[in-house]
């Protein structure tokens, strides 16, 4: 596994979903010396109403970057798809509270060594992510539903960020919190004052004009 960064610090990961899908080598390298993670969003047209990205495209992509490759799996069965992802040079994965079967999932990524990522949507209580925040190593809480890049970010699921940045205090936990959906230059400074760390922005840096510049932007706007 590659270096995730010092857990809690202020990270940038652009998500590859709104980069141009016939050069995403080329989109991640633009965007290298601004970035800290790549998200890669997974969906498989069940769990979200979108098709993406499978293990062939991550193991393409793993030889164009050193960078730690966290890959969103917003699919139903994730259980029959950890393990190829690992194999294709994913670093981490999250998967989603709602599928179920979350004990063993987190049992299973750890087995793999993969570092262990858990989701939850809008409005999925934070009773039902809990339980594992002693478990993981990341939240992240979806402020958009998810299957689409380019949705206007939604302000519920802040007092999720603010409950799961407060317990990780209280108890100690070393855990990165990740917010997804609507990031950009006006968000950003909101959710990290909530509580988030980990930034992912798609539409915010790949549908710029000129995405280096944009994730720089959006670290300095939430470095404020
Ligand atoms: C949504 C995905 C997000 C999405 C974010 O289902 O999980 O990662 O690409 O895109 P923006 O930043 O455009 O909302
Ligand atoms: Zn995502």
């Amino acid at each position: 596994m590659r270096s995730p960064g010092s857990v809690g610090s202020l990270r940038v990961a652009p998500s590859i979903l709104s980069a141009d899908f016939g050069s995403l080598a080329a989109a991640v390298e633009l965007v290298d010396a601004e970035t800290d993670w790549v998200h890669v969003d997974v969906m498989d047209g069940h769990f979200v109403p979108n098709i993406t990205i499978g293990p062939p495209v991550v193991s393409s992509l793993r030889r164009y970057s050193d960078k730690f490759f966290d890959c969103h799996l917003m699919i139903t069965e994730p259980e029959r798809y950890l393990e190829p992802f690992k194999k294709a040079g994913a670093d981490g994965c999250t998967v989603h509270v709602e599928v179920g079967n979350t004990a063993a999932h987190i049992a299973q990524m750890r087995d793999l060594d993969l570092r262990v990522g858990l989701a939850l949507n809008p409005r999925t209580p934070f009773a039902d992510v809990e339980p594992f925040l002693g478990d993981i190593d990341l939240l992240l809480c979806m402020t958009v539903f998810p299957g689409f890049g380019g949705q206007a970010f939604m302000s519920e699921p802040l007092p999720t960020i603010k409950a799961a940045r407060e317990a990780a205090d209280r108890h100690g936990y070393q855990l990165d919190i990740e917010v997804d959906g609507g990031i950009d230059l006006t968000t950003a400074p909101v959710v990290v004052e909530a509580g988030a760390n980990v930034l992912v922005a798609g539409s915010a840096i790949f549908a710029r004009p000129d995405p280096l510049g944009a994730a720089r932007d959006l670290r300095a706007a939430a470095d404020r």
